[in-house]
């Protein structure tokens, strides 16, 4: 009951009339007049009563009869009726309603002001600005690519396009975006990472970033991922949640593997696994879950070259060794493609007479080859002079013993060419030495040797080119420079491997021995996986 009650401090002197806008002046003297002003806060009061005339039945001239509340005075009234007590008028008060009415709008009123000021003045960019710009984005390249002189000196309107428009400007924008802020429901329907305008503003500098697979059946906003306003410095990077956000959602992934199924037919893509972390979840690299194998026709055998006892040390005393053939590329990155004449000749050089090891075949496009076989007495007798022999008739002397010796032993013409290019015979024939049987080294180790030969329509050797696959990680950036403290056959077991068709890849678990937590290297996403998959260079890049 008792907080019905008024405080005991409760004056209700001061807050009379509460509901009404103005109050009487005398009301600070305690003598409120009853009436009180109207509502414009003008006094009404003229006298103390209004006298009422009264006509008593039968006479004509009516009394007038004083009607003061408090009694009637003594005075009575002037002859014309009127009360002889004027009241004194007083200056009405506005009520604490109406002051704080009049603070509540001037209030309104200023803020319109000062925002009116600084949405039009040159200073509004950092008055707007909810944070400095990243340092890609202030930079000289991004002003030559916004487009024209901003008035604002800013650049806002590169990615916000009401940015160089006056506070009308900014005001038409506001209600004609989609949603427009009054569509209550649409904004509270809004998805996370839904596209809007400023996307395409994004766009507009850097083209071919919105795909991210084919089959993906939503586009997600630039800014679910990079976030501008976030200081000086490059953008914000994008996490491992922003890539979970589907990857880390079986149904999402399968959807969009059903349908891109259903536009490129079965196992366009393949299933990809649900991954949040490479260490746990993230499926074991398609090189090997697919075992897929290298169609390189050269034919390679890593573990003879690196193992083989047979093999010959090089000049230098040493092994053979991977820096040998595999020779890093200008950045460091990758390997340069190897050359036949600067990995291979050194031991196989193309020699087909044992008893001129110095004459040997050219290597390359077969013509040459068929060429330098239909030209043998000439190519002896230029051997011969090459090698100090000075007399035209004894380099043809030279020749022709060399080459009668050489037909004795393989026999030449047509058949000889044919096994020049097919013979794939990598040992010859067996031979007794002493009491050990055992095979002898091919005695013209042809083309086939090393590379798939086919016979063409009318029996011309055709030389299938060696195509070397340059990255076996699609879409992974893999950078040997930064793994050059880690020894090759760490990842590479090349010892092992007998065949090119092996694809010698280290599995995901030999990464992930540093690449984890545990391991303490950068493990997110994006350290090995590009999301712009469709991205070219474009205007900004
Ligand atoms: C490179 C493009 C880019 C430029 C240039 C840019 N902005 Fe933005 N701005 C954005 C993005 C993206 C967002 C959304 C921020 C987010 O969601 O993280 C944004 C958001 C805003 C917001 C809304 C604030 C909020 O927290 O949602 C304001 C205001 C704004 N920008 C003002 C400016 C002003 C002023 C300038 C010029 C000085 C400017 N922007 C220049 C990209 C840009
Ligand atoms: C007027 C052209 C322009 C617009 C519009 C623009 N950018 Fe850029 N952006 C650039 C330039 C220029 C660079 C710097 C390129 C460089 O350094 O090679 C850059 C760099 C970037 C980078 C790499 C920066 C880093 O720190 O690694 C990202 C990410 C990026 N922009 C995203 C966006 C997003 C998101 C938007 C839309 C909100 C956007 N950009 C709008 C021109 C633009
Ligand atoms: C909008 C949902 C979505 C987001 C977000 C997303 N992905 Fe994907 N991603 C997919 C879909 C769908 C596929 C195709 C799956 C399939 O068909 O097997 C895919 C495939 C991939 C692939 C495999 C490509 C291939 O050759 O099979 C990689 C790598 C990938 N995403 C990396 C990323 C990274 C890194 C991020 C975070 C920066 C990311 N994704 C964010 C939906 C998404
Ligand atoms: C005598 C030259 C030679 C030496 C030495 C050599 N390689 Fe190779 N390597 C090749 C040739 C030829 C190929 C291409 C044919 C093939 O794929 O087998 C190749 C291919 C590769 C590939 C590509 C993947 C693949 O399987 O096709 C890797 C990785 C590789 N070598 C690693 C090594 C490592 C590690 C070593 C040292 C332990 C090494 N190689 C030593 C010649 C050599
Ligand atoms: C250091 C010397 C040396 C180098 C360099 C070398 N090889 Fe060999 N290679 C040999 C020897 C020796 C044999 C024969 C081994 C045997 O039969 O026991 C051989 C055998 C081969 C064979 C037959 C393998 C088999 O399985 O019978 C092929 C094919 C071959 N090498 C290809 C190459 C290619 C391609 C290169 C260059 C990328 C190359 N080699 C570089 C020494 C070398
Ligand atoms: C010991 C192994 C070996 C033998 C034997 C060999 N090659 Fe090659 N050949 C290679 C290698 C390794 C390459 C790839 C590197 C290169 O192009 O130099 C190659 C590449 C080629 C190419 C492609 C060149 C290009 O530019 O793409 C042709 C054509 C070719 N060889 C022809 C021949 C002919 C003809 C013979 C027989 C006379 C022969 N090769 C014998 C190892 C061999
Ligand atoms: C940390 C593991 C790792 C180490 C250490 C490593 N590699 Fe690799 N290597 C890879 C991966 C992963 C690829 C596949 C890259 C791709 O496909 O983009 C590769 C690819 C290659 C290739 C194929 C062609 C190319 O240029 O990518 C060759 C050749 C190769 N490595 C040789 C070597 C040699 C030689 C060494 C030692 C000096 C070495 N690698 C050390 C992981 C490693
Ligand atoms: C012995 C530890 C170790 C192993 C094993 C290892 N890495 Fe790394 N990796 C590193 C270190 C250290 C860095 C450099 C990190 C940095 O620069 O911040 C790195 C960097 C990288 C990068 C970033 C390269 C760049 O351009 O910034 C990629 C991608 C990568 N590793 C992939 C792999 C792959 C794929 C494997 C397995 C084939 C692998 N790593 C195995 C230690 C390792
Ligand atoms: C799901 C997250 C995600 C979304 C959405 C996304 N990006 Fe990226 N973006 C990345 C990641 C991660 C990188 C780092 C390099 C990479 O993976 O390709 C990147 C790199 C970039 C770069 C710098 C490297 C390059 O490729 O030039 C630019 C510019 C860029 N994004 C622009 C955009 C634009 C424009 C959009 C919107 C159309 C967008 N991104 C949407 C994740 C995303």
């Amino acid at each position: 009951m008792s907080d019905h009650l008024p405080a005991p401090d409760f004056d209700a002197q001061s807050y009379e009339r509460p509901n009404q806008k103005w109050i009487c002046g005398h009301a600070c003297e305690g003598k409120a007049c009853r009436l009180g002003p109207d509502n414009n806060g003008h006094c009404g009061a003229t006298s103390e009563c209004a006298p009422v005339l009264e006509t008593k039945p039968g006479e004509t001239k009516g009394r007038w009869r004083c009607t003061r509340p408090s009694g009637a005075c003594e005075s009575g009234q002037l002859p014309d009726g009127k009360c002889c007590r004027p009241i004194a008028r007083c200056a009405p008060i506005p009520t604490l309603r109406t002051r704080r009415g009049r603070l509540t709008r001037w209030v309104v009123g200023a803020t319109v002001a000062i925002l009116l000021i600084a949405f039009g003045g040159p200073w509004r960019g950092r008055f707007i600005n909810p944070g400095a710009l990243s340092t890609p984005h202030s930079g000289d390249a991004f002003k030559r690519l916004s487009a024209g002189q901003s008035r604002f000196d800013q650049n806002c309107e590169a990615c916000h396009t009401a940015g160089d428009s006056g506070p009308s400007g900014l005001v038409t924008a506001a209600f004609q975006s989609s949603p427009g802020p009054f569509e209550i429901e649409k904004l509270a329907r809004l998805n996370i990472g839904d596209m809007t305008a400023l996307d395409g503003s994004c766009q507009k500098c850097h083209a071919n970033h919105l795909l991210h697979q084919p089959g993906v059946s939503r586009n997600l906003s630039c800014s679910f991922c990079h976030r501008e306003h976030r200081g000086p410095g490059r953008m914000v990077a994008s996490t491992d949640s922003n890539c979970a956000f589907c990857h880390g959602d079986a149904d999402a992934i399968l959807s969009a593997t059903d349908k891109s199924r259903d536009t490129k037919g079965a196992a366009a893509l393949p299933v990809h696994a649900v991954a949040r972390n490479f260490a746990s979840d993230h499926p074991e690299f398609r090189v090997h879950t697919q075992k897929l194998r290298d169609t390189n026709t050269l034919k390679f055998n890593h573990a003879l070259h690196l193992t083989g006892e047979t093999i010959p040390k090089l000049k230098s005393g040493e092994k053979l060794s991977c820096g040998f053939c595999h020779q890093a590329d200008a950045g460091g990155r990758h390997f340069r493609p190897f050359k036949f004449e600067n990995q291979c000749q050194i031991c196989h050089s193309l020699q087909f007479d044992p008893e001129t090891p110095g004459l040997t075949l050219p290597h390359g496009n077969p013509d040459f080859v068929s060429a330098f076989l239909h030209s043998l007495p000439r190519q002896y007798a230029d051997f011969a002079g090459r090698s100090g022999v000075t007399r035209a008739a004894e380099q043809s002397q030279f020749a022709q013993e060399r080459l009668q010796r050489l037909q004795a032993r393989v026999g030449l013409g047509e058949d000889f060419e044919k096994r020049v290019f097919f013979s794939n015979a990598s040992t010859g024939p067996d031979r007794q030495v002493g009491g050990v049987r055992g095979r002898t080294p091919a005695l013209y180790p042809g083309c086939a040797y090393c590379h798939e030969v086919k016979p063409d329509a009318v029996g011309k050797a055709q030389i299938t080119r060696p195509m070397m696959t340059e990255r076996w990680l699609a879409g992974v950036e893999f950078n040997h420079l930064k793994h050059s403290g880690i020894a090759c056959v760490k990842c590479h077991q090349a010892g092992k491997s007998r065949e090119t068709s092996d694809i010698i890849l280290p599995a995901k678990q030999t990464c992930a021995a540093c690449h984890s937590r545990s391991g303490g290297v950068a493990d997110s996403c994006a350290t090995c996986n590009t999301y712009h998959a469709g991205r070219r260079e474009t205007a900004g890049r």
